[in-house]
């Protein structure tokens, strides 16, 4: 069946119940602590030819240890990049599983652990390979683009994988080759990249459980406040939201923007755990967390993802000391999968994006 021919029909919303949302746990440590079980990550890094690699939505003290360890705090893409390039034979990722997932379908000679594998993502629960594999069966004639927040076996469906920090530029690239586009599963990203590019596009219809709970209205308030501020927002946020940006981008462009753009003060809206680098990159400036529950509301994960919280200095050295938390994905799904990642990652190097961590571009 064509597209041209059936109506379009976009998927409802695969609904995740307050209950699939745990808590955000939090590690209290003394400093005598942290500094203990940093040495001991540190020695068993090198003992075990491991690098540590983590996203800046986890904790200060696990970026920190990255950073000092040869390891790298970046966004999704550059962690996968990174991953790649690197000469270790363990790769320990530090964020959610789709980022464990990704190091291993491009590194599948190497060991990829992960300090809690129950470390998901709202956007990847939202869309199961089976339920997605029909959709996209529905409209053969399009090209699948997936987010990279997905399951292997989603991405193993794709033409494309992309990350925020890209997604704009290939859905461009797309429709000037003529292409329309089947898009999941961020419906938000999904909107804002439709309305950027103008492509022909059907979406999933998930979301992400931090992202979308931002607040228009809340930032509006904040920006008569604050006239002098710049408002950063992540494009998992909804459109009302993306509308009062002055940047919208993935993290690493929203800490390289904090960086230079004169504004002494930012309104950020995306999760917390970037005010540890955008404060090392930006001193001196004022950093607003961007409001997620409204007025006397109750946010499931007040700015914060509970998954990514879920990564703590005490799992990381435990996975170092026993191997355990191995990622393992089935091969054939894993070489499927990565033609679809390979060509993002191509089409950057092509395109001549560099995609590398703040100091690159
Ligand atoms: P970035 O690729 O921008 O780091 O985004 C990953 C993510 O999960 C944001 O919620
Ligand atoms: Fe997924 Fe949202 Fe957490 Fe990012 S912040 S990992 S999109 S649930």
């Amino acid at each position: 069946m064509s597209s041209q021919t059936s109506p379009i029909q976009p998927l409802p919303r695969h609904p995740l119940s307050a209950a699939d949302v745990p808590a955000v746990e939090e590690e209290h440590l003394t400093e005598v602590e942290r500094d203990s079980l940093s040495a001991r990550i540190t020695a068993l890094l090198r003992e075990r030819d491991a690098v540590l690699v983590a996203h800046y939505y986890t904790s200060a003290d696990l970026q920190r240890l990255a950073e000092a360890t040869g390891g790298c705090v970046s966004d999704s893409l550059e962690m996968a990049r990174f991953g790649h390039a690197a000469k270790a034979r363990t790769l320990v990722v530090a964020g959610v599983r789709f980022m464990g997932e990704t190091a291993k379908i491009l590194n599948p000679e190497k060991r990829v652990l992960m300090p809690d594998l129950e470390a998901e993502c709202s956007l990847d629960l939202s869309c199961p390979a089976d339920e997605f594999a029909a959709f996209c069966d529905r409209y053969p004639d399009r090209t699948v683009v997936v987010y990279a927040n997905t399951s292997a076996e989603v991405k193993a469906r794709a033409d494309w994988v992309v990350t925020s920090s890209i997604a704009v530029k290939v859905a461009r690239h797309l429709k000037e080759r003529g292409e329309k586009l089947i898009w999941a599963p961020d419906r938000y990203l999904g909107d804002y990249v439709q309305k950027t590019t103008g492509a022909d596009m059907i979406l999933w219809q998930g979301s992400c459980v931090v992202h979308e709970r931002f607040k228009a209205e809340g930032i509006a308030e904040l920006k008569l406040e604050h006239p002098e501020a710049a408002v950063l927002v992540h494009p998992e946020s909804p459109a009302r939201v993306i509308a009062l940006a002055d940047v919208v981008g993935s993290t690493t462009q929203l800490i390289r923007a904090a960086a230079e753009l004169p504004n002494p003060v930012f309104i950020v809206a995306t999760d917390n755990g970037i005010f540890y680098k955008m404060r090392e990159v930006a001193p001196g400036k004022r950093l607003i967390e961007a409001p997620s529950g409204g007025r006397g509301a109750t946010c499931v994960s007040c700015a914060h993802c509970p998954w990514m919280a879920k990564n703590s200095l005490r799992k990381l050295l435990h996975v170092l000391e026993t191997g355990a938390n191995e990622i393992h994905v089935d091969p054939v799904v894993g070489r499927r999968a990565v033609r679809s990642i390979n060509r993002m990652l191509e089409f950057a190097g092509q395109s001549g994006i560099a995609v590398a961590g703040l100091s690159g571009d």
